[in-house]
């Protein structure tokens, strides 16, 4: 190479670099200010479901919250890119998806969302967040109300998509409810992140009862259901396919349970088990079980409304559809709707998750419709955990 050619060379490199800095510095707001020590950073917490969990009502529950920045489901939009592709190819771009928005950096949906002009209406299911309803986000509500999903809808989805981000900043606590995400392995560089705080909420429910009420979603479901089977779905019949995807929900279920046990003790602490259940027996300890792990407190006007939705009171459409005994009843329900053989089945494919997780087998069909048998073991696993060493 020749002096000149050389010169040449590095004349280019050094004008790369100083386009590339240009750039770094025309977009400010794709990078995120070093933090600074005395500013307490916020805490991000994974409420890791699966689907017909009751995930959407512990969203709620996160999300009315004033202190929260709520999101349901960003991954949503990753996977339904990506309709025929299987979990575990999707992870890590779940993951990345999951540790941008705990950052606010809602850039990152520009990879799942079509060009243009975008609104915050173009997130999915963007009314479930009370943060996108009020200021900064949206003005026409406070910030401190019990916001209806229905009444956000109406008036907040002309917003442009720049307040997703601006309003997540001004909270000291991210919430995101996920339920595609199969194994903690995916999740392990997010614990250890300096730049975040992530603590987990593992919903889980008996998956008798979530294999029932996947049955009448099973066509909302569908694009889900695929890509939960993966390509070895296709040789799966049609008959089939219900327990297959219930099989890979309990194993990713066990794995995520088994694999927070076998991480050191200061990073299993971030972890909570949750029960649907034992949710629907007992509303408010059990929220303020979860509040308390994730560092907000249970003001007293969340109580009463806690108190008040579960019996039935205000908001619409919940788990709860009139008080907390129908709750439970319907948590039931798959006890007299479902066929024993298609329950057997089930146990057989599921037995060890719920044998981990405190849901008892029935062994007859009189064991299943004798309503006075209590399947729910008074084990709770996470307050073991917490007394051994
Ligand atoms: C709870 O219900 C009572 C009676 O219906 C109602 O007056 C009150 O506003 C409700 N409170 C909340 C926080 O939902
Ligand atoms: C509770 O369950 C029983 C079945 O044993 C059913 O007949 C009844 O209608 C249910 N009650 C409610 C309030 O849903
Ligand atoms: C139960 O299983 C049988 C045979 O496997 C099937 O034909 C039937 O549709 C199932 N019923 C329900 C409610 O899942
Ligand atoms: C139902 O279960 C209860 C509690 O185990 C038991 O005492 C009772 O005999 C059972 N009833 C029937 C009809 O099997």
């Amino acid at each position: 190479m020749t002096l000149l050619k050389k010169m040449k060379l590095l004349l280019f490199l050094v004008s790369q670099m100083a386009i590339f800095t240009f750039f770094i510095f025309l977009y400010p707001h794709n990078i995120n200010p070093p933090p600074t020590e005395e500013a307490p950073k916020p805490m991000h917490v994974l409420v890791l479901s699966s689907w017909r969990s009751g995930s959407s009502f512990v969203g709620q529950l996160f999300g009315q919250h004033p202190d929260v920045f709520y999101l349901m489901e960003p991954a949503w939009h990753v996977w339904m890119n990506f309709g025929h592709s299987s979990a575990s190819t999707l992870h890590m771009a779940v993951r990345d998806l999951i540790r941008a928005v705990f950052l606010c950096d809602m850039s990152v949906f520009d990879a799942y969302m079509s060009p243009g002009p975008r609104l915050q209406s173009s997130l999915f299911q963007w009314e479930a967040s009370r943060a996108l309803c009020s200021p900064p986000a949206c003005n026409v509500f406070q910030r401190d109300e019990i916001i209806p999903q229905t009444h956000c809808k109406l008036v907040c989805s002309k917003q442009p998509f720049e307040v997703v981000e601006k309003a997540c900043r001004t909270y000291s606590h991210v919430v995101l409810k996920e339920v595609r995400v199969f194994n903690l392995q995916v999740l392990y560089p997010l614990l250890r992140d300096p730049s975040l705080n992530l603590h987990i909420v593992h919903l889980v429910r008996d998956p008798r009862a979530v294999f029932r009420s996947r049955e009448r979603t099973t066509h909302e479901l569908s694009i889900d259901s695929n890509i939960v089977m993966g390509p070895q779905g296709k040789k799966v019949s049609k008959e089939d396919q219900p327990y297959k995807v219930m099989q890979v929900i309990c194993e990713s279920q066990l794995e995520i349970y088994k694999a927070m046990q076998a991480l050191p003790k200061a990073l299993r602490q971030r972890y909570l088990l949750m029960r649907y259940e034992d949710l629907v027996r007992d509303p408010l300890p059990q929220t303020a079980r979860m509040y308390e792990f994730a560092g907000l407190k249970f003001l007293p006007r969340l109580q009463t409304w806690v108190h008040n939705i579960t019996q039935g009171k205000g908001m619409g459409n919940h788990p709860f559809h009139t008080n907390t005994r129908n709750a439970r009843n319907v948590s039931q329900a798959w006890r007299w709707s479902l066929p024993h053989e298609n329950v057997s089945r089930i146990q057989e494919l599921c037995g060890h998750t719920m044998n981990l997780l405190g849901y008892h087998l029935v062994k007859s069909k009189q064991e299943q419709k004798n309503l006075s048998l209590d399947l729910l073991s008074t084990w709770t696993p996470s307050k073991q955990d917490y007394q051994e060493g």
